[in-house]
């Protein structure tokens, strides 16, 4: 079956000002996406995990058509979007959803709940009666476990939580094929987060949508990602099915990033290896010349300062960005 969305080696660069009081001093291009290639289908959620600053929203973004890309393809239902006329655009927006990361501030405040999530209906089905509107809205606040008498409320009268509810009703009343989820439940209650996790896996079931869900560590993805992509300074350092990668992970950052997942049992915890990350991520004005990951990487060797590793074949389906774990694991 053809992928909902598929991009091909896309990478994004921004000229930034390295000096913002002397504007006649030359730019100097930021990489912070290169090379990015995935696919997700209908029912399939890609997890994209990576530290701040790895590149995550600015991939979304191009995937979103809100940043240009420098180069690359991405192809909607196996066509390419840039061959697109007006009204397949208009059409590709209104099937693909966004839910971001601060429910709050993503909500105009001077709208109530109801016309929140009844915007997109206004923008794309204006044929629709303002009774059709009602039932809809309605419908669709039960479904993500709000009280359809509440749409008469403003945001501020909603927790976090509720908030978030409103998020999800608003990008999933068109009922969308792809919903894009920046990192929804980082500015959470630790609480609520996987009641949410849990809503957005249900009415994925129920409705079949693809989704791209963001998050900068592993434990908010691990339960509702088939694929899991792990990104460093723009790139994908590895990509597998998401119970592969996690029992089986290979590159030393994915190890790295599993590591740093909490596991319940104290004892357990105790007795596991640790895998420590030390320092911070490099500028991406600054690109490493060789492996991007060698400051920090704990099997670094002399040869990873002058290599540029790019993903592999692992396995089926599994991509390495590291020659040497893939030679030392031995593939099957
Ligand atoms: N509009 C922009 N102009 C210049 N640099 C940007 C812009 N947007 C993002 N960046 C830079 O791109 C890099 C990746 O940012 P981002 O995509 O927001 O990462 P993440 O979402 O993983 O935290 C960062 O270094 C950030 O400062
Ligand atoms: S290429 Fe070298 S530095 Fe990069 S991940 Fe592999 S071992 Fe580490
Ligand atoms: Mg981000």
């Amino acid at each position: 079956m053809t992928p909902v969305l598929t991009v091909e080696k896309l990478s994004v660069e921004f000229d930034v000002a390295t000096d913002g009081n002397w504007p006649w001093i030359p730019k100097r291009k930021l990489t912070a996406v290169r090379d990015v290639s995935f696919e997700v289908g209908s029912q399939e959620t890609l997890g994209l995990v990576g530290e701040s600053g790895s590149g995550k929203t600015t991939l979304i973004r191009a995937i979103a058509g809100t940043v240009p890309l420098s180069s690359g393809r991405i192809l909607w239902e196996g066509e390419d979007l840039t061959h697109f006329d007006r009204r397949s655009r208009r059409q590709v927006r209104k099937d693909m959803a966004m839910i971001f990361q601060d429910p709050l501030a993503a909500l105009n405040p001077r709208m109530t709940a109801g016309q929140i999530i009844a915007e997109p209906i206004r923008t794309h089905m204006p044929e629709l009666s303002k009774a059709q509107i009602v039932t809809k809205v309605g419908e669709i606040m039960e479904k993500v476990g709000l009280l359809p008498n509440l749409a008469n409320r403003y945001p501020h009268e909603f927790s976090g939580g509720q908030c978030q509810r409103i998020g999800i009703a608003r990008a999933l009343i068109l009922n969308p094929k792809l919903v894009i989820c920046d990192e929804p439940v980082a500015a959470l209650d630790v609480s609520v987060r996987a009641q949410v996790v849990n809503l957005l896996k249900e009415l994925q079931r129920e409705l079949g949508m693809a989704m791209i869900f963001i998050a900068h560590d592993l434990s908010v993805i691990k339960h509702i990602s088939t694929q899991i992509m792990v990104i460093y300074l723009g790139k994908v350092m590895e990509l597998a099915p998401a119970k592969e990668l996690l029992s089986h992970p290979i590159h030393p950052y994915t190890r790295a990033l599993i590591a740093s997942v909490p596991i319940p049992d104290p004892i357990e915890e105790r007795a596991r290896p640790r895998v420590i990350l030390s320092g911070d991520l490099p500028s991406p004005l600054e690109i490493p010349k060789g492996c991007v990951f060698e400051s920090r990487c704990p099997e670094a060797r002399k040869e990873c300062a002058s290599i540029q590793p790019k993903p592999e074949l692992y396995r089926t389906g599994h991509q390495v960005a590291c020659p040497f774990q893939i030679t030392e694991t031995g593939i099957s």
